[in-house]
């Protein structure tokens, strides 16, 4: 059971890196308004619920302590990447784009753990 939810986990942060890229994109649809924010919007809305469900899998398969810090810091990030754009101050709005950065770190560390764990 252990071995089955490491793999799910190991292939759940696979898909959330991938989807990390294309929200950058969406990020440059926007920016270069082929397309509105709101796409952009909802995908970071649904990372943030695939990165809890990540953390509740690397929970329950006690993948480890670093798994399970990474992973927590995963939804972390992921939390407050829109909180950033709602204090009314340019220079917190732009760490949006740095918390950004670290969310692609954390979670391309999460692929690279795999299978070693601790
Ligand atoms: C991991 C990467 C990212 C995630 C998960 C993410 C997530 C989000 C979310 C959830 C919102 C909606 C905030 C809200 O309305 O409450 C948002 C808005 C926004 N994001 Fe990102 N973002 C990411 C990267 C970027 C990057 C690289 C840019 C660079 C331009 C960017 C630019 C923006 C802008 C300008 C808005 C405001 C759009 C509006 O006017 O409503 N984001 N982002």
């Amino acid at each position: 059971m252990k071995r089955i939810l490491s793999n799910v986990h190991y292939f759940l942060s696979i898909v959330i890196l991938f989807c990390l890229v294309v929200e950058f994109f969406f990020a440059g649809m926007g920016v270069f308004q082929a397309a509105s924010f709101k796409i952009h919007q909802i995908t970071g809305m649904l990372l943030l619920v695939c990165s809890v469900i990540l953390l509740i899998v690397a929970l329950i398969g006690r993948t480890g302590g670093k798994i399970i810090g990474f992973s927590s810091l995963l939804v972390l990030f992921l939390f407050i990447q829109p909180l950033l754009l709602h204090i009314n101050q340019p220079f917190v709005k732009a760490i949006h784009l740095v918390n950004g950065l670290a969310i692609v770190a954390t979670c391309t560390y999460l692929v690279y753990s795999w299978p070693k764990g601790d």
